[in-house]
């Protein structure tokens, strides 16, 4: 995992830039006179038919508060449909990430073909909030998901589930039969991780034919997330370990083809890898999730033309946080700590300053350590913005998000698979 450090001209440059763009010293932005500490309940209450009735600054926000900024959200989008585009490859991302429908939609609209979603309970809320095309990438095994993930795919057709033994597709096929109706499957295969899936070549082929066979599914191709790659530090050593380890799929992608098996969908891949992707030939689609959040686990691997930080994305989602006591030489403590961070490595980064260490080992408690080289120091009632860590756990802490905009809260947006990790 990469070592926290903003000491690095190339990342010092890259967060003292997040200043310009929405940071708390930016001059053209919405600041409020008074700052309120407005509680979640009531920004809902100012939140009506989709508007919000009341100026709220994000400075004005009780904390901690988990803040998106539209602007670099829509961005991250953009930049993701227009090189998946240009490399001919589909979206399908990831839900697991936002857990939110809202975001679900702008990706929908945007042109991914459609969303994942890591367990049968985020696949149901996704449904509920009218989302219809629906992967899930985890393998159900007990009696009672896998009758669930069926009940899912008898209300929702576009529902595809995912299976990596002969055993759980007969279980699957009985499931599917028992209500009557035929279910989409994928064959999860494996990249070498050893975590999920089925090894590659004849296993899984083997598996696929028992799909086709099997009364009550359908197949409908393969997955394959190589998820030890998406960190690999250095574009060119992250190019070559993801190309080699899914060489195995593709092989598997064309033992499927001339058995006269489905390969509609060749599925795989994530941010780290969404520009390298297109070279795994069949691939169809990348199931890209942290991208529209990015986070410090991201941007520490290196990209394509800075080796240093990976700038694709910009840093979209951010926790709001209040000093709590500037009393003691070199540090101040804050009001987020690991229920409002976790304590995923590195450590979360305060936007918009360099020379200065979070952590938030705590469980209430934020700290952070002044270098000799801070930009700023803070006092009591300050409010600092931190760029998240891991982004996927630390939405899940949340029960919505604020939707910014410079610096103005513009919409509330409900978190609602948060806690959906069953
Ligand atoms: C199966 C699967 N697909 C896609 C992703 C998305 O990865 P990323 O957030 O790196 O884009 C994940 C993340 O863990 C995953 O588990």
């Amino acid at each position: 995992m990469p070592k926290a450090n903003d000491h690095s001209p190339s990342r010092r440059r890259f967060l003292q830039s997040s200043l310009q763009t929405t940071g708390a010293g930016a001059a053209a932005l919405f600041a409020p006179g008074v700052v309120n500490g407005y509680t979640a309940q009531e920004v809902q209450s100012f939140y009506v038919d989709g508007e919000m009735q009341r100026n709220v600054s994000k400075w004005e926000l009780d904390t901690p508060a988990l803040c998106v900024d539209l602007d670099l959200l829509d961005a991250n989008i953009d930049t993701m449909q227009t090189t998946l585009a240009s490399n001919g490859i589909a979206s399908r991302p990831h839900a697991k990430t936002h857990k939110t429908p809202i975001i679900a939609h702008k990706q929908l609209d945007t042109g991914s073909v459609g969303i994942c979603a890591a367990k049968v309970s985020e696949a149901e809320v996704m449904f509920q909030n009218g989302i219809n095309d629906i992967l899930l990438t985890t393998t159900n095994v007990t009696p009672t998901k896998i009758r669930r993930a069926m009940n899912l795919r008898q209300a929702c057709p576009g529902f595809i589930q995912t299976t990596d033994s002969p055993e759980n597709a007969r279980l699957l096929s009985e499931a599917a039969q028992a209500l009557g109706i035929v279910a989409d499957v994928v064959v999860d295969v494996d990249p070498g991780g050893n975590r999920t899936g089925i090894t590659p070549g004849q296993p899984a082929l083997a598996l696929a034919q028992l799909v086709d066979q099997l009364p009550g599914l359908t197949l409908r191709g393969l997955l394959c997330y190589d998820g030890g790659s998406q960190h690999v530090m250095g574009f060119a050593a992250r190019r070559d370990q993801t190309l080699g380890r899914l060489v195995a799929a593709t092989e598997t992608f064309d033992l499927f083809n001339s058995s006269g098996l489905s390969t509609e969908i060749f599925s795989g891949g994530g941010t780290g890898t969404y520009n390298i992707d297109h070279a795994t030939r069949g691939l169809t689609d990348v199931q890209v999730g942290s991208y529209v959040f990015m986070d410090a686990q991201y941007i520490d691997i290196g990209g394509e033309t800075d080796n240093e930080v990976y700038s694709d994305f910009a840093p979209s989602l951010t926790i709001l946080t209040t000093v709590l006591n500037d009393q003691y030489a070199g540090r101040c403590t804050t009001d987020a700590g690991a229920k409002a961070c976790t304590i995923n490595q590195p450590w979360p980064r305060v936007k918009g300053e360099t020379g200065m260490d979070y952590t938030s080992g705590s469980d209430e408690f934020g700290t952070l350590r002044y270098g000799n080289d801070a930009s700023r120091t803070y006092k009591v009632g300050d409010k600092l913005e931190l760029i998240v860590s891991h982004c996927d756990p630390v939405v899940n802490l949340y029960n919505q998000m604020y939707a910014i905009r410079n610096d103005r809260v513009e919409a509330v947006w409900p978190i609602a698979a948060r806690g959906m990790s069953a």
